[in-house]
């Protein structure tokens, strides 16, 4: 299947959240000695499941202009994929979902396999409720890592990776094993997002 470029679990880039972020934290180091208890770095580490189905929750956009052609692990140079794919807890297409993942990649090696790709991810965890946001590069014959660039709600100013696998890419939905390790900054905890 053509969709092994959906490794991509990609990354919506927002300047300004990194803009807004550093300036809080040089903001925050200011005042270190106020908040001690702070210091202790919190994490997250949990999988899902990304299911993507071709024409109905993933789609081609424009036609890449070079190199080898759709296949399964090859797209051409400059194709544009956009996608808004359920995930779910366990492997299974019709287990509950608990997240959308929504976002777009962008062709961009000469030999078809590697594109640059953003992504929102919305969570709807029991404890925790809001998104993140990934941007990277993902190999399409590879697990891949794409960095985490930050977070609304209970993800405000959150860093770290999520790891794409590929589970299943057989059928017209494929599946990938989406791996979060996700960290909080120590001045994330004097913050609330609105969102
Ligand atoms: C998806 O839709 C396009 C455009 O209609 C079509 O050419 C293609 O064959 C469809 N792919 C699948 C797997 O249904
Ligand atoms: C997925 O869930 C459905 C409905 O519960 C079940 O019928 C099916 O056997 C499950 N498939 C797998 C591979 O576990």
């Amino acid at each position: 299947m053509a969709l092994s470029l959906h490794h991509h679990l990609l990354l919506l880039i927002l300047p300004f959240l990194l803009l807004s972020s550093t300036t809080s934290a040089s903001h925050h180091h200011h005042h270190h000695h106020h908040d001690h208890h702070d210091h202790h770095l919190k994490s997250l580490h949990f999988s899902l499941y990304q299911h993507e189905t071709i024409n109905q929750t993933g789609f081609f956009i424009v036609n890449g202009v070079t190199g080898p052609g759709i296949s399964q692990t090859t797209t051409p140079f400059g194709t544009i994929f956009a996608f808004h794919d359920p995930m779910t807890l366990t492997p299974n297409t019709t287990g509950k979902v608990v997240a959308i993942c929504q976002g777009t990649s962008i062709t961009t090696s000469l030999d078809g396999l590697e594109s640059i790709s953003i992504a929102k991810i919305t969570l709807n965890l029991k404890n925790r409720k809001g998104s993140i946001s990934i941007a990277g590069v993902t190999h399409n014959i590879k697990p891949a890592d794409h960095p985490v660039v930050g977070g609304t709600g209970d993800f405000l100013f959150v860093q770290g990776y999520v790891t794409s696998s590929p589970v299943d890419l057989v059928g017209i939905t494929v599946t990938y094993k989406i791996e979060f390790h996700l960290y909080w900054p120590p001045y994330a905890t004097s913050y609330k997002s609105s969102s």
